[in-house]
This record gives C-alpha cells, sequence and structure tokens, in this order.
C-alpha cells in the first residue's frame, strides 16, 4: 500500500475521509503556521503521493516544494482561477471540495497509472542508466528553479529533449518555448530574429517583426549551439539576461522582457573561454544549472531501452507487415557499436531497418553494412530484449542499494525515483534487501 502525505489545516474535516478511503496517510498543518515544520526531503521520500489543501496560507510555495519529491494532487473549494494556477504551478491533479472516497482512489489510480509509464525515462527522454537518472533529477530541479541552464553533450546526445522537459515542467508551461539554432546564421539574421524589427528600419523592412525574445515573453528561449555565437552576440545576449530588456532594430525604447534561457552546446566552453572566444561573464551567467549529458557509448544500458522506444515509434509507418521485435544478433551489434553520432544515429538505424525490414523481426541484415564489419558479432547471443531490462535494472538497483548500505530511501533517492516505486521494483525482481 501507498503512503501518502496531507497537507491541511482542517485535520477534523479531513483525516476521517482519507481514514474512511483506507489509504495509509501522514496529515500536516501549513509551514506559515508552524504547527508543525515542513519534513525534510528525507522525511518526505516515504511518501509517494501529496494532497495539497489550497486552503493554507502559503500553498503557492509548498506546492513549489512538494512537487520536486512527488506528484501533489491539489483539491479546493470549486474555483477555476486557483484550479488554473495550481496546475500552471505543477499540480498533477485538481480536486474539488468536499472530497469523497471515490475522488481520492481515482486520484491515487491516476497517479500510479502515470508514474508507472514514466518508469523508464523523463516524459519522451528515455534512459534509466546512472547517468541519465541523474539528468531526470537535474530536469525536475531546473523546471521548478528560475536559473538559466546550460545543456552540454556530444551531438545527438539530446540536449533539445532535455530543454523542453524543463520548460514544460516549470512554472512556464503555459508559456512559449521557442528556440533559435545559433550555428550558421549570420549575426544580421540573428539579430533579426531575436529582437525583431521597426517597420522601415533598414531596406526590406516593409512591416514590424516581433523578435523570438519579445514574443516568449513569460515563457523560455532555448539557445541551441550557444557555443557557435560571434563575440559581438554574445555582448548582446549578455546584456538581455542582465537588464531583462529588448529593443527591436530601429526601435527607440527598450521593453521589458521576462524569460527564462536555456542554452545547449556539443563544444568545451569552458576551452573556449581560456582561448577567449567565449566570453566567462556570459558562461556564468548561462552555467547557473549544468546539465551534462553522457555520450551513448558510455551508457549502452539504455540501448535496449531506445530500441524499443525509436521501434515503437516507427513501427507504425510500415502498413503492409507487423514489425514487432529484433532478433539477438541484430540486437548484439547494436549493443557494440560506438555510436559517435549518439542517440540520433542509433535512431537513424532504427528508422532505417524498420523501412527494410521484410519480417517481423529487424535482422542484422537491415543494419548497415559497415556494423557488420566494424563490429563482428560476438558468438555468444544476448539476452531477449525483455531480459536486457530486467538485468539492466537489477543491475542498477543492486549498485545503489549497496551504496546505500541498504536503506532504501537513500537508494531511491540517489536514482531519482520515489520510495514506492523503487519498492515495489524490488520485489517485482525479487532483489535481496
Ligand atoms: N534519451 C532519449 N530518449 C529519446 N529520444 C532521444 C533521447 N536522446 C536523444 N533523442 C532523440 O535523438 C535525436 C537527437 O537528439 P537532439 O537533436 O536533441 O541532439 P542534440 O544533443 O541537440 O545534438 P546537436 O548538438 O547535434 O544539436 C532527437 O530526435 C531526439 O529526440
Ligand atoms: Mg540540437
Amino acid at each position: 500500500m501507498i503512503n501518502v502525505i496531507v497537507i491541511s489545516d482542517d485535520e477534523k474535516k479531513i483525516s476521517p475521509l482519507f481514514k474512511s478511503s483506507g489509504i495509509s496517510f501522514h496529515i500536516q498543518g501549513s509551514m506559515q503556521k508552524k504547527r508543525s515544520p515542513m519534513p525534510d526531503s528525507h522525511e518526505l521520500s516515504h511518501y509517494a503521493i501529496a494532497f495539497l489543501d489550497l486552503d493554507v496560507d502559503d500553498w503557492q510555495e509548498t506546492l513549489l516544494e512538494l512537487r520536486q519529491q512527488m506528484p501533489v494532487i491539489a483539491f479546493s473549494m470549486p474555483d477555476i482561477k486557483t484550479a488554473v494556477e495550481a496546475m500552471r504551478l505543477g499540480a498533477y491533479d485538481f480536486l474539488e471540495k468536499p472530497l469523497t472516497n471515490e475522488a481520492l482512489n481515482q486520484a491515487i489510480s491516476r497517479c500510479n497509472e502515470k508514474s508507472l509509464t514514466h518508469e523508464y525515462g523523463f516524459d519522451e527522454i528515455v534512459g534509466a542508466s546512472p547517468p541519465m537518472l541523474k539528468v531526470f533529477g537535474l530536469i525536475r530541479k531546473a523546471a521548478v528553479s528560475e536559473s538559466n541552464v546550460l545543456i552540454t553533450g556530444e551531438s545527438g546526445a539530446g540536449k533539445e529533449p532535455v530543454a523542453r522537459a524543463i520548460h514544460k515542467w516549470s512554472p512556464r508551461k503555459e508559456k512559449p518555448f521557442m528556440t533559435i539554432n545559433c550555428s550558421a546564421i549570420p549575426d544580421t539574421l540573428l539579430e533579426s530574429e531575436l529582437f525583431g524589427f521597426e517597420k522601415g528600419a533598414f531596406t526590406g523592412a516593409n512591416y514590424t517583426k516581433k523578435g523570438i525574445l519579445e514574443m516568449a515573453d513569460g515563457g523560455t528561449v532555448f539557445f541551441d549551439e550557444i557555443g557557435d555565437v560571434s563575440p559581438l552576440f554574445q555582448t548582446k545576449i549578455l546584456r538581455v539576461i542582465q537588464e531583462g530588456e529588448v529593443m527591436r532594430i530601429g526601435g527607440m525604447r527598450y521593453m521589458k522582457v521576462d524569460v527564462r534561457i536555456i542554452a545547449a552546446t556539443n563544444k568545451n566552453l569552458t576551452a573556449s573561454c581560456l582561448r577567449g572566444t567565449f566570453r566567462l561573464d556570459l558562461f556564468y551567467r548561462l552555467n547557473v544549472i549544468n546539465i551534462h549529458l553522457s555520450p551513448l557509448r558510455e551508457r549502452k544500458e539504455d540501448i535496449p531501452l531506445l530500441v524499443r522506444h525509436f521501434m515503437k515509434k516507427y513501427a507504425p509507418k510500415r502498413k503492409d507487415i507487423l514489425i514487432k521485435g529484433i532478433t539477438d544478433d541484430a540486437m548484439n551489434l547494436l549493443m557494440h557499436y560506438s555510436y559517435p553520432g549518439n542517440v540520433r544515429e542509433l535512431e537513424n538505424f532504427i528508422e532505417r531497418a524498420i523501412s527494410l525490414a521484410n519480417g517481423p523481426e529487424i535482422l542484422p541484415s537491415d543494419l548497415p553494412a559497415f556494423m557488420l564489419e566494424s563490429t563482428p558479432p560476438k558468438k555468444t547471443t544476448i539476452p531477449r530484449l525483455k531480459e536486457a531490462i530486467r538485468d539492466v535494472e537489477k543491475e542498477i538497483i543492486s549498485s545503489a542499494l549497496d551504496k546505500s548500505g541498504g536503506n532504501i530511501s537513500r537508494a531511491a533517492e540517489a536514482l531519482g525515483v520515489y520510495r514506492q516505486q523503487l519498492q515495489r521494483k524490488i520485489k517485482k525482481l525479487k532483489i535481496a534487501t
């Protein structure tokens, strides 16, 4: 059975309801009333779901804090404005008072369904390797903070989905997420894209155009390939970050803009700073939170999961046959390749293999010929996909438990999953604790 924490100042009414619903719960008053201080993150890890009464004074802060650790179900008297605000701040669900046993239990099962589908990743980002679990933890942290984020990692490692996930889970999620690819765009074009222009600002400016920064007001701007920006433009971006204002080309006044900046690069910006090609002050402003994506060759345990993910994505494109799996030999080839192009390269292999396949399974011959040459498959066959995933999971969980000295809460924290989720896994995989 799962444990939930309930934050409400109306214990008299709320407690009996949770009791009669058969839910294992702990109720506690609001933080501001100081009747009982908010549990720290370690104590919170005992709970799988939080129920938050929006009648408590400081519900916004409480919600932001709780949702870093678990899904939060908000409840209050029927009020659209409050419900919208709670969802915008990241509540997972909203229930109207008076609560009923049925509504409580339904909300809990909706939550459980969702966490099960997210077992191997975060949103669209697939991965269960220790480096990816660390990335998921950082995405959660970055989402609730307003700080700028710098995402680093080799080409094709998945920087863009990480940026999208941060925005999607942030309180800015209802506002625009705008991306600008800084590489290969000349400065003049970059300037009009970012800042916009007034009619008549230059020859050909026959209309007024809003820039990306202005359009993204209240939301997030993703500067992809920031390492390729010219020194002059770096100064302009720094100004936006420092002053929080922009002026259209040919404009007369600065406009305040409230944007959160996420930048990505496959370059080593520290080295660029040392060489003097990247401004150190801009680097510091961007690199408040750093999320690094390891190359795929360093997290091979993610390969079977990614293969399954991309097969699901591309298999429906074949209308003539139903592609259900991949042979052990083909999987073996994929496991032993070095992926200079990272996840993007693996995705291309699967898309191509699916369009070439003649039967229900992907064969080695559906993979590029150079893979056969460069990495001769080992004679030993590798386990089926399901077993491979199970073994990887077992290994990761056992090693986390070893490191935590058998402490499940600490292991769950290190793995970036809820304690309850980990307990379920331990039971299912029959791991000795
Ligand atoms: N962990 C992942 N799970 C699912 N899809 C992924 C993952 N990582 C990357 N992808 C997919 O792989 C492709 C390449 O990723 P992406 O475009 O983010 O690379 P990048 O790191 O931005 O590279 P570049 O520096 O070349 O722009 C995308 O289609 C992306 O959706
Ligand atoms: Mg990219």
